[in-house]
């Protein structure tokens, strides 16, 4: 059986051209960057490099890069690293609702030590609207972090214009444009962000390695001490392997990203009409054009996504019910409810995301092969409204029908 990948935003395959620049920094090339022999300085040659590839991809300058190892350690660099490093200058820190968990458990833990999130609420897209930030800056805020496009949903947020609302307070914006780098252009100067996160495994680069943009003039306190690697902000002999592999991606993406976008975007949107026109009550989550050019985020009534994924598995689609690091809990996905979706509305939901490799011919297969298991977990589901036990629940209403008709919005 021929396999399907279509679950680019939790990884992506690493580009064959990565995996060729990255192998002479395990073999031949394995210095210690910090040494001074010649196997030390040919290592921080390729550091620097690519150092200089990752800052041209989103319009930085490379001393404004620094290595981490992925998303995660970036996020929590720019969170605990800005707020430990200013809080003298207030205690108040604004997120959405439908941060990654990188982000919002970073924020439950600097709740614990003293710090007040305001969690800013999203429209029935996943859209923060500036005018809710402008509301919720109180004179102790010192850091805002929005996400450039939600990882489950797709939805792209106007990042840009909320930065500005943030730099004109002279407040921080910290953006997690993890599931954006390398897929859709950025420009930290234009859009005006302090510090941005990214992470290689997302754009065909290798897992385990990431780095934050941080602004010239902004200042952290570091999470690791020891020999004062990357100026300070970030102590541990580097990944150098790793970080060749980030900038070489960097590099491929800013020659394909361009033509990769518009054939995702016509993939997706062929993926969006054709299951949304297949599939009785069925529904897209997330914005219908601001989003991510290789996401579609269905939600299917009366199934548990589940159920669907696995049995779309064993007919050689790989799949998402939510993002990867939600699928070991029960809880509904916070960014589904966040939307203003029922629990049982967001457990029906199933994501879909594409990646370089995909073809048409693939989307129609899935096309084809999705509505008869669709089907089938209905005909077995208790929550099927042709059950007696369930009809007269009341998100079993007309009314609520009228809300989940099939429409392309
Ligand atoms: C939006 C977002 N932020 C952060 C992360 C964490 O990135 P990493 O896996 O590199 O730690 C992810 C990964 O799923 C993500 O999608």
């Amino acid at each position: 059986m021929k396999r399907v990948y279509f679950d680019n935003s939790a990884t992506s395959r690493t580009d064959q051209a990565v995996i060729d620049a990255m192998l002479p920094f395990m073999k031949e090339h394995y210095g210690n960057p910090s040494s001074l022999h010649g196997f030390g300085r040919e290592a921080k040659k390729a550091m620097d490099a690519s150092r200089a590839s990752v800052a041209k991809l989103i319009n930085a300058d490379p001393m404004e890069i620094v290595f981490t190892s992925g998303g995660t350690e970036s996020d929590n660099l720019a969170l605990k690293g800005f707020v430990f490093a200013n809080k003298n200058k207030g205690k108040h820190i604004i997120i959405s609702s439908i941060e990654h968990h990188a982000v919002l458990h970073t924020c439950e833990y600097l709740q614990k030590n003293g710090f007040e999130i305001t969690y800013l609420p999203v429209d029935s897209d996943g859209i923060v609207h500036p005018e809710t930030l402008e509301k919720a800056i109180r004179p102790d805020t010192i850091l805002v972090s929005i996400m450039h496009a939600n990882n489950e949903i797709g939805t792209i947020e106007p990042i840009g214009e909320l930065a500005k609302i943030a730099s004109s307070r002279s407040i921080a914006f910290h953006t997690d444009a993890v599931q954006t780098v390398g897929h859709v252009s950025i420009d930290v100067k234009s859009e005006g962000v302090s510090m941005l996160s990214m992470s290689a495994h997302k754009f065909y680069g290798p897992k385990g390695v990431g780095a934050l943009y941080v602004r010239k003039g902004i200042r952290l306190e570091p999470l690791l001490h020891g020999g004062g690697h990357e100026r300070g902000m970030r102590s541990s002999t580097e990944n150098v392997p790793g970080i060749v592999g980030i900038g070489k991606a960097s590099e491929i993406a800013m020659d394909e990203m361009k033509t990769e976008a518009e054939k995702l975007t016509r993939l997706r949107n062929m993926m969006i009409d054709g299951v949304l026109k297949k599939i009785p009550r069925s529904n897209l989550n997330g914005h219908r054009t601001k989003r991510l050019p290789n996401n579609a985020n269905f939600r299917f009534d009366f199934i548990e996504g589940e159920g669907l994924v696995l049995r779309m598995d064993m007919r050689g689609f790989a799949l998402s019910t939510g993002s990867a690091c939600s699928t070991k809990s029960l809880e509904p996905s916070h960014v589904l409810i966040a939307l203003g979706l029922k629990p049982e509305q967001a457990h029906g939901s199933l994501r879909i995301s594409m990646g370089k490799d995909n073809l048409e011919e693939e989307v129609n297969q899935f096309i084809d092969a999705l509505p008869e298991e669709v089907a089938k977990l209905r005909e077995m589901s208790p929550y099927n409204e042709a059950n007696p036990m369930v009809a007269n629940e009341p998100w079993c209403s007309s009314e609520d029908h009228d809300h989940h008709e099939t429409e392309v919005r």
